[in-house]
Protein backbone atom coordinates (compact mmCIF):
# COMPACT_ATOMS: atom_id res chain seq x y z
CA UNK A 1 0.00 0.00 0.00
CA UNK A 2 1.35 3.28 -0.88
CA UNK A 3 1.66 5.81 1.93
CA UNK A 4 2.34 9.61 2.96
CA UNK A 5 4.18 8.67 5.94
CA UNK A 6 5.81 4.48 5.49
CA UNK A 7 6.16 3.79 1.84
CA UNK A 8 7.47 7.11 0.44
CA UNK A 9 5.69 7.46 -2.39
CA UNK A 10 4.65 10.66 -1.49
CA UNK A 11 8.28 12.65 -1.56
CA UNK A 12 7.88 15.25 1.41
CA UNK A 13 8.85 18.63 0.40
CA UNK A 14 9.36 21.88 1.88
CA UNK A 15 5.60 23.58 2.52
CA UNK A 16 4.83 26.41 0.07
CA UNK A 17 2.84 29.73 1.15
CA UNK A 18 -0.07 29.90 -1.48
CA UNK A 19 -0.20 33.04 -2.65
CA UNK A 20 -3.27 35.41 -2.62
CA UNK A 21 -6.63 35.38 -0.79
CA UNK A 22 -9.58 33.04 -0.86
CA UNK A 23 -12.53 35.45 -1.81
CA UNK A 24 -14.50 35.54 1.09
CA UNK A 25 -17.53 34.85 -1.60
CA UNK A 26 -16.91 31.50 -2.18
CA UNK A 27 -16.90 29.58 0.84
CA UNK A 28 -19.91 31.74 2.08
CA UNK A 29 -21.52 31.01 -1.64
CA UNK A 30 -21.55 27.56 -1.82
CA UNK A 31 -22.73 27.59 2.31
CA UNK A 32 -25.97 29.35 1.34
CA UNK A 33 -26.61 27.09 -1.20
CA UNK A 34 -26.66 23.86 0.64
CA UNK A 35 -28.09 25.29 3.55
CA UNK A 36 -31.89 25.11 3.22
CA UNK A 37 -31.49 20.96 2.06
CA UNK A 38 -33.12 19.43 4.76
CA UNK A 39 -33.86 22.05 7.21
CA UNK A 40 -37.12 21.46 9.19
CA UNK A 41 -38.12 25.24 9.35
CA UNK A 42 -39.70 24.48 13.09
CA UNK A 43 -36.53 23.43 14.83
CA UNK A 44 -34.25 25.17 12.34
CA UNK A 45 -32.37 21.64 12.84
CA UNK A 46 -31.52 19.22 9.84
CA UNK A 47 -33.13 15.94 8.87
CA UNK A 48 -30.69 14.67 6.27
CA UNK A 49 -31.10 10.88 6.92
CA UNK A 50 -29.56 8.55 4.07
CA UNK A 51 -31.76 7.77 1.02
CA UNK A 52 -34.37 9.96 1.82
CA UNK A 53 -35.24 13.17 -0.46
CA UNK A 54 -33.02 15.16 1.53
CA UNK A 55 -30.29 12.80 1.28
CA UNK A 56 -30.64 13.23 -2.59
CA UNK A 57 -31.40 16.81 -2.49
CA UNK A 58 -28.05 17.54 -0.71
CA UNK A 59 -26.30 14.20 -3.57
CA UNK A 60 -27.46 16.36 -6.36
CA UNK A 61 -26.47 19.90 -4.80
CA UNK A 62 -22.74 18.06 -4.52
CA UNK A 63 -22.71 16.27 -7.94
CA UNK A 64 -23.66 19.31 -9.86
CA UNK A 65 -21.06 21.50 -7.96
CA UNK A 66 -18.05 18.99 -8.50
CA UNK A 67 -19.04 19.08 -11.83
CA UNK A 68 -18.99 22.40 -12.20
CA UNK A 69 -15.22 22.28 -11.06
CA UNK A 70 -14.59 19.82 -13.43
CA UNK A 71 -14.53 16.84 -11.25
CA UNK A 72 -15.61 13.29 -12.31
CA UNK A 73 -18.41 12.18 -9.83
CA UNK A 74 -18.60 8.71 -9.42
CA UNK A 75 -21.19 7.06 -6.93
CA UNK A 76 -19.62 3.56 -5.59
CA UNK A 77 -21.27 0.31 -4.53
CA UNK A 78 -21.72 1.67 -0.96
CA UNK A 79 -23.44 4.44 -1.73
CA UNK A 80 -20.26 6.87 -1.29
CA UNK A 81 -19.41 9.55 -3.52
CA UNK A 82 -15.89 9.76 -4.97
CA UNK A 83 -14.94 13.59 -7.50
CA UNK A 84 -11.92 12.89 -8.80
CA UNK A 85 -9.72 15.93 -9.91
CA UNK A 86 -7.47 15.01 -12.59
CA UNK A 87 -7.56 11.35 -13.71
CA UNK A 88 -7.77 8.57 -12.17
CA UNK A 89 -4.40 7.15 -10.40
CA UNK A 90 -2.72 5.94 -7.67
CA UNK A 91 -2.12 7.41 -4.53
CA UNK A 92 -4.77 10.15 -4.43
CA UNK A 93 -4.98 12.23 -1.70
CA UNK A 94 -8.64 12.30 -0.58
CA UNK A 95 -10.57 15.27 1.47
CA UNK A 96 -14.41 15.07 2.23
CA UNK A 97 -16.96 14.34 4.83
CA UNK A 98 -20.57 13.47 5.17
CA UNK A 99 -24.03 15.22 4.07
CA UNK A 100 -26.40 13.31 6.26
CA UNK A 101 -27.53 14.50 9.99
CA UNK A 102 -28.50 13.35 13.56
CA UNK A 103 -32.12 14.44 14.50
CA UNK A 104 -32.34 17.67 13.93
CA UNK A 105 -28.42 18.34 13.84
CA UNK A 106 -26.54 21.24 13.07
CA UNK A 107 -25.62 22.20 9.76
CA UNK A 108 -22.24 22.11 10.15
CA UNK A 109 -21.61 18.34 11.38
CA UNK A 110 -20.19 16.93 8.22
CA UNK A 111 -21.17 19.37 6.03
CA UNK A 112 -18.14 21.98 6.73
CA UNK A 113 -16.19 19.37 5.35
CA UNK A 114 -17.84 18.85 1.92
CA UNK A 115 -18.14 22.83 1.12
CA UNK A 116 -14.86 23.68 2.76
CA UNK A 117 -13.41 20.72 0.08
CA UNK A 118 -15.69 22.66 -2.94
CA UNK A 119 -13.88 25.63 -1.67
CA UNK A 120 -10.68 24.36 -1.53
CA UNK A 121 -10.31 23.21 -5.17
CA UNK A 122 -12.11 26.66 -5.66
CA UNK A 123 -9.16 28.46 -4.03
CA UNK A 124 -6.11 26.45 -5.70
CA UNK A 125 -7.86 26.01 -9.49
CA UNK A 126 -7.96 29.90 -8.75
CA UNK A 127 -4.28 29.70 -8.44
CA UNK A 128 -3.69 27.73 -11.66
CA UNK A 129 -2.89 24.91 -9.72
CA UNK A 130 -2.72 21.20 -11.04
CA UNK A 131 -2.37 18.27 -8.88
CA UNK A 132 0.25 15.78 -9.84
CA UNK A 133 -1.85 13.14 -7.80
CA UNK A 134 -5.41 12.79 -8.07
CA UNK A 135 -7.40 15.02 -5.16
CA UNK A 136 -10.71 13.41 -4.56
CA UNK A 137 -13.57 14.93 -2.76
CA UNK A 138 -15.49 12.10 -0.78
CA UNK A 139 -18.96 12.36 0.73
CA UNK A 140 -19.37 9.29 2.86
CA UNK A 141 -23.18 7.53 3.79
CA UNK A 142 -25.05 7.36 6.35
CA UNK A 143 -22.17 8.54 8.55
CA UNK A 144 -25.05 9.54 11.95
CA UNK A 145 -26.45 6.05 11.60
CA UNK A 146 -29.11 8.50 12.29
CA UNK A 147 -31.66 6.24 10.34
CA UNK A 148 -30.41 2.41 10.58
CA UNK A 149 -28.49 2.58 13.27
CA UNK A 150 -24.76 1.75 12.63
CA UNK A 151 -22.47 4.68 12.17
CA UNK A 152 -20.24 5.96 9.36
CA UNK A 153 -22.27 3.11 7.68
CA UNK A 154 -20.78 4.27 4.18
CA UNK A 155 -16.99 3.84 5.54
CA UNK A 156 -17.52 0.91 7.49
CA UNK A 157 -18.77 -0.90 4.18
CA UNK A 158 -16.00 0.36 2.66
CA UNK A 159 -13.39 -1.11 4.50
CA UNK A 160 -15.08 -4.05 5.20
CA UNK A 161 -16.49 -3.46 8.96
CA UNK A 162 -19.73 -4.30 8.53
CA UNK A 163 -20.80 -7.53 6.70
CA UNK A 164 -22.86 -6.76 3.52
CA UNK A 165 -25.97 -9.02 4.59
CA UNK A 166 -25.93 -7.08 7.87
CA UNK A 167 -26.07 -3.95 6.49
CA UNK A 168 -28.64 -5.18 4.17
CA UNK A 169 -30.83 -5.85 6.92
CA UNK A 170 -30.42 -3.14 9.26
CA UNK A 171 -33.98 -1.70 9.62
CA UNK A 172 -34.89 1.85 10.65
CA UNK A 173 -37.94 2.92 12.75
CA UNK A 174 -40.69 2.30 10.33
CA UNK A 175 -39.23 -1.50 9.15
CA UNK A 176 -37.57 -0.32 6.09
CA UNK A 177 -34.44 -2.03 5.53
CA UNK A 178 -31.49 -0.55 4.23
CA UNK A 179 -31.64 -2.78 1.01
CA UNK A 180 -35.48 -1.41 0.81
CA UNK A 181 -34.38 2.47 0.82
CA UNK A 182 -31.32 2.09 -1.59
CA UNK A 183 -33.55 0.39 -3.80
CA UNK A 184 -36.22 2.92 -3.79
CA UNK A 185 -33.81 5.61 -3.97
CA UNK A 186 -32.35 3.65 -7.30
CA UNK A 187 -29.30 1.99 -5.55
CA UNK A 188 -28.57 -1.44 -5.87
CA UNK A 189 -28.03 -3.05 -2.20
CA UNK A 190 -26.89 -6.39 -3.83
CA UNK A 191 -23.20 -4.52 -4.77
CA UNK A 192 -22.83 -3.14 -0.87
CA UNK A 193 -19.55 -4.41 0.19
CA UNK A 194 -15.60 -3.62 0.97
CA UNK A 195 -13.76 -1.88 -1.45
CA UNK A 196 -10.27 -2.74 -1.51
CA UNK A 197 -9.25 -1.28 -5.39
CA UNK A 198 -10.75 2.09 -3.98
CA UNK A 199 -8.84 1.84 -0.87
CA UNK A 200 -5.28 0.82 -2.49
CA UNK A 201 -5.16 4.11 -4.91
CA UNK A 202 -5.85 6.32 -1.75
CA UNK A 203 -2.39 7.75 -0.41
CA UNK A 204 -3.55 10.07 2.19
CA UNK A 205 -7.13 10.77 3.77
CA UNK A 206 -7.88 14.21 5.63
CA UNK A 207 -10.81 15.15 6.82
CA UNK A 208 -11.90 18.88 7.93
CA UNK A 209 -14.64 19.07 10.63
CA UNK A 210 -16.18 21.32 12.81
CA UNK A 211 -15.06 20.87 16.38
CA UNK A 212 -16.99 19.16 18.99
CA UNK A 213 -16.70 20.18 22.61
CA UNK A 214 -14.59 23.50 23.09
CA UNK A 215 -10.79 23.04 23.38
CA UNK A 216 -10.05 25.67 20.47
CA UNK A 217 -11.81 28.57 21.41
CA UNK A 218 -9.69 29.16 24.97
CA UNK A 219 -6.40 28.43 22.95
CA UNK A 220 -7.81 31.50 20.77
CA UNK A 221 -6.91 28.98 17.76
CA UNK A 222 -8.75 28.65 14.36
CA UNK A 223 -8.01 25.10 13.87
CA UNK A 224 -6.45 22.26 15.39
CA UNK A 225 -5.27 18.85 14.67
CA UNK A 226 -6.96 15.11 15.87
CA UNK A 227 -4.53 13.10 17.18
CA UNK A 228 -7.14 10.31 17.79
CA UNK A 229 -11.00 8.81 18.24
CA UNK A 230 -12.23 7.31 21.90
CA UNK A 231 -13.73 4.12 21.45
CA UNK A 232 -17.20 4.07 21.21
CA UNK A 233 -20.37 2.01 20.60
CA UNK A 234 -24.04 1.77 20.87
CA UNK A 235 -26.47 -0.72 22.60
CA UNK A 236 -30.22 -1.59 21.95
CA UNK A 237 -31.94 -2.21 25.33
CA UNK A 238 -35.75 -3.14 25.28
CA UNK A 239 -37.48 -3.44 28.87
CA UNK A 240 -41.08 -5.40 28.05
CA UNK A 241 -43.74 -5.19 30.34
CA UNK A 242 -47.36 -5.19 30.64
CA UNK A 243 -50.11 -2.59 29.00
CA UNK A 244 -52.00 -1.71 31.38
CA UNK A 245 -54.88 1.70 32.13
CA UNK A 246 -53.00 3.90 34.14
CA UNK A 247 -56.10 4.51 36.32
CA UNK A 248 -57.23 1.26 37.66
CA UNK A 249 -54.05 -1.27 37.38
CA UNK A 250 -52.92 -1.24 41.05
CA UNK A 251 -49.55 0.03 41.46
CA UNK A 252 -48.20 -3.27 42.87
CA UNK A 253 -49.91 -5.16 39.90
CA UNK A 254 -48.21 -3.20 37.25
CA UNK A 255 -45.14 -4.25 35.48
CA UNK A 256 -44.35 -1.29 34.19
CA UNK A 257 -40.89 -1.20 31.95
CA UNK A 258 -41.01 2.64 31.84
CA UNK A 259 -39.51 2.35 35.84
CA UNK A 260 -36.42 0.39 35.52
CA UNK A 261 -35.26 2.12 31.68
CA UNK A 262 -35.62 5.51 34.10
CA UNK A 263 -33.62 3.87 36.46
CA UNK A 264 -31.18 2.37 33.90
CA UNK A 265 -30.80 6.22 32.21
CA UNK A 266 -29.65 7.59 36.00
CA UNK A 267 -27.30 4.63 36.48
CA UNK A 268 -25.87 5.07 33.07
CA UNK A 269 -25.07 8.59 33.84
CA UNK A 270 -23.74 7.59 37.50
CA UNK A 271 -21.23 4.55 35.75
CA UNK A 272 -20.11 7.39 33.50
CA UNK A 273 -19.02 9.50 36.20
CA UNK A 274 -17.66 7.22 38.53
CA UNK A 275 -15.27 5.65 34.55
CA UNK A 276 -14.44 8.87 33.26
CA UNK A 277 -16.23 8.17 30.28
CA UNK A 278 -19.84 9.16 28.76
CA UNK A 279 -23.03 7.39 28.58
CA UNK A 280 -25.97 8.57 27.02
CA UNK A 281 -29.82 7.51 26.65
CA UNK A 282 -30.54 9.36 23.42
CA UNK A 283 -33.35 7.75 21.72
CA UNK A 284 -36.42 5.86 23.25
CA UNK A 285 -39.12 4.32 21.79
CA UNK A 286 -42.43 3.69 24.05
CA UNK A 287 -44.92 1.38 23.57
CA UNK A 288 -48.06 1.97 22.96
CA UNK A 289 -46.84 5.79 23.95
CA UNK A 290 -50.75 6.64 25.16
CA UNK A 291 -50.67 9.02 28.26
CA UNK A 292 -53.56 7.31 29.84
CA UNK A 293 -51.85 3.82 29.54
CA UNK A 294 -49.15 2.01 31.60
CA UNK A 295 -46.50 1.41 28.56
CA UNK A 296 -46.09 -2.15 26.94
CA UNK A 297 -42.68 -1.97 26.17
CA UNK A 298 -39.28 0.57 26.37
CA UNK A 299 -36.95 0.33 23.90
CA UNK A 300 -33.75 2.95 24.62
CA UNK A 301 -30.67 3.05 23.01
CA UNK A 302 -27.14 3.40 24.70
CA UNK A 303 -24.29 5.22 23.43
CA UNK A 304 -21.24 4.98 25.35
CA UNK A 305 -17.34 6.77 25.18
CA UNK A 306 -14.25 6.81 26.77
CA UNK A 307 -10.85 7.16 26.43
CA UNK A 308 -10.05 3.26 26.21
CA UNK A 309 -11.71 -0.04 25.16
CA UNK A 310 -12.02 -1.24 28.73
CA UNK A 311 -13.34 1.30 30.34
CA UNK A 312 -16.07 1.41 27.66
CA UNK A 313 -16.75 -2.27 28.16
CA UNK A 314 -16.88 -1.52 31.88
CA UNK A 315 -19.04 1.00 31.96
CA UNK A 316 -21.92 -0.97 29.63
CA UNK A 317 -21.34 -3.64 31.71
CA UNK A 318 -22.26 -1.99 35.15
CA UNK A 319 -24.85 -0.29 33.09
CA UNK A 320 -26.30 -3.66 31.79
CA UNK A 321 -25.68 -5.77 35.59
CA UNK A 322 -28.18 -2.19 36.89
CA UNK A 323 -30.78 -2.54 34.15
CA UNK A 324 -30.90 -6.55 34.75
CA UNK A 325 -31.59 -5.73 39.02
CA UNK A 326 -34.24 -2.88 38.08
CA UNK A 327 -35.89 -4.81 35.97
CA UNK A 328 -35.76 -8.14 38.16
CA UNK A 329 -37.87 -5.54 40.88
CA UNK A 330 -40.67 -4.61 38.43
CA UNK A 331 -41.55 -8.10 37.00
CA UNK A 332 -40.19 -6.47 33.23
CA UNK A 333 -38.09 -8.56 30.74
CA UNK A 334 -34.84 -7.27 29.35
CA UNK A 335 -32.57 -8.08 26.54
CA UNK A 336 -29.71 -5.81 25.43
CA UNK A 337 -27.79 -6.11 22.31
CA UNK A 338 -24.71 -4.42 20.91
CA UNK A 339 -25.43 -2.46 17.92
CA UNK A 340 -22.05 -1.26 17.01
CA UNK A 341 -18.61 -0.77 17.91
CA UNK A 342 -16.08 1.62 17.10
CA UNK A 343 -12.70 0.89 18.02
CA UNK A 344 -9.80 2.89 19.33
CA UNK A 345 -8.51 5.20 16.69
CA UNK A 346 -4.69 6.81 16.57
CA UNK A 347 -4.07 9.00 13.24
CA UNK A 348 -0.90 8.87 11.51
CA UNK A 349 1.94 10.60 13.04
CA UNK A 350 3.68 11.37 10.00
CA UNK A 351 0.48 12.71 8.26
CA UNK A 352 -0.17 14.85 11.37
CA UNK A 353 3.61 16.33 11.62
CA UNK A 354 3.59 17.17 8.02
CA UNK A 355 0.07 18.77 8.05
CA UNK A 356 0.99 20.62 11.05
CA UNK A 357 4.22 21.59 9.46
CA UNK A 358 2.02 23.02 6.29
CA UNK A 359 -0.43 24.63 8.66
CA UNK A 360 2.72 26.81 10.49
CA UNK A 361 4.14 28.33 6.75
CA UNK A 362 0.42 28.83 5.88
CA UNK A 363 0.52 30.94 9.88
CA UNK A 364 -1.58 28.38 11.71
CA UNK A 365 -1.08 26.96 14.69
CA UNK A 366 -3.06 23.87 15.24
CA UNK A 367 -3.13 22.52 18.62
CA UNK A 368 -3.30 18.45 18.94
CA UNK A 369 -6.57 17.26 20.26
CA UNK A 370 -8.41 13.75 20.70
CA UNK A 371 -11.82 13.58 20.25
CA UNK A 372 -15.10 11.63 21.31
CA UNK A 373 -16.59 11.94 18.38
CA UNK A 374 -16.93 9.20 15.94
CA UNK A 375 -15.87 10.08 12.01
CA UNK A 376 -15.84 8.37 8.60
CA UNK A 377 -11.62 8.98 9.24
CA UNK A 378 -11.65 6.49 12.67
CA UNK A 379 -12.66 3.72 9.57
CA UNK A 380 -10.39 4.86 7.03
CA UNK A 381 -7.65 5.05 9.58
CA UNK A 382 -6.76 1.39 9.53
CA UNK A 383 -6.12 1.25 5.95
CA UNK A 384 -4.57 4.41 4.57
CA UNK A 385 -2.65 7.55 6.22
CA UNK A 386 -5.54 9.51 7.86
CA UNK A 387 -5.88 12.69 9.44
CA UNK A 388 -7.84 15.09 10.38
CA UNK A 389 -8.27 19.34 10.61
CA UNK A 390 -11.13 20.81 13.22
CA UNK A 391 -12.32 24.20 12.47
CA UNK A 392 -12.98 25.96 15.85
CA UNK A 393 -16.82 25.77 17.37
CA UNK A 394 -17.26 28.94 19.55
CA UNK A 395 -19.62 26.86 22.47
CA UNK A 396 -18.24 23.57 21.86
CA UNK A 397 -22.18 22.83 21.03
CA UNK A 398 -22.97 20.19 18.18
CA UNK A 399 -25.35 17.42 17.07
CA UNK A 400 -27.71 20.49 18.08
CA UNK A 401 -29.78 23.45 15.41
CA UNK A 402 -27.10 25.35 17.97
CA UNK A 403 -23.75 24.36 16.26
CA UNK A 404 -21.76 26.83 14.59
CA UNK A 405 -18.68 28.12 13.28
CA UNK A 406 -17.78 31.46 12.94
CA UNK A 407 -17.01 32.33 8.88
CA UNK A 408 -13.50 34.19 9.55
CA UNK A 409 -12.88 30.31 11.17
CA UNK A 410 -14.32 28.37 8.39
CA UNK A 411 -12.38 30.26 5.40
CA UNK A 412 -9.42 29.93 7.72
CA UNK A 413 -10.24 25.93 7.09
CA UNK A 414 -10.58 26.11 3.30
CA UNK A 415 -6.97 27.93 3.22
CA UNK A 416 -5.55 25.11 5.79
CA UNK A 417 -7.36 22.21 3.55
CA UNK A 418 -6.20 23.78 0.60
CA UNK A 419 -2.26 24.42 1.44
CA UNK A 420 -2.63 20.76 2.78
CA UNK A 421 -4.11 19.61 -0.55
CA UNK A 422 -1.24 21.40 -2.22
CA UNK A 423 1.44 19.96 -0.08
CA UNK A 424 0.28 15.97 -0.51
CA UNK A 425 -1.01 16.06 -4.05
CA UNK A 426 2.08 17.78 -5.68
CA UNK A 427 2.81 20.17 -7.94
CA UNK A 428 3.12 19.22 -11.71
C1 LIG B 1 -21.03 11.08 15.17
O1 LIG B 1 -21.05 12.28 15.08
C2 LIG B 1 -20.88 10.48 16.46
O2 LIG B 1 -19.91 10.82 17.15
O3 LIG B 1 -21.73 9.68 16.85
MN1 LIG C 1 -22.11 13.88 14.02
MN1 LIG D 1 -19.55 14.36 11.47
Amino acid sequence: MSSVSSGGAIPPRPPQRLGGNLSPQTFAELWRELEPLGRDPGTGGYRRYSWTPADAACRAWFIAQATKRGLTVETDNNGNLWAWWGPKGPNAIVTGSHLDSVPDGGGFDGALGVVTALAAVDLLQDKSYIPERPVVLAVFTEEEGARFGVSCLGSRLLTGAVEPDAARALTDDGGTTLAEAMAAAGHDPGRLGPREDLLDGIGAFVELHVEQGRALAPRGAALGLADGIWPHGRWRFEFGGRADHAGTARLADRRDPMLPYAATALAARQAAEQNGAVATFGKVIVEPNGTNAVASAVRAWLDARAPDEATVEDTVTTIRSAAISFCEQHGVTLSVRQESFTPVVRFDEGLRDRIAATLAVAGFSAPVLPTAAGHDAGFLAARVPTGMLFVRNPTGISHSPAEHADLPDCEAGVRALAAVLADLAGPK
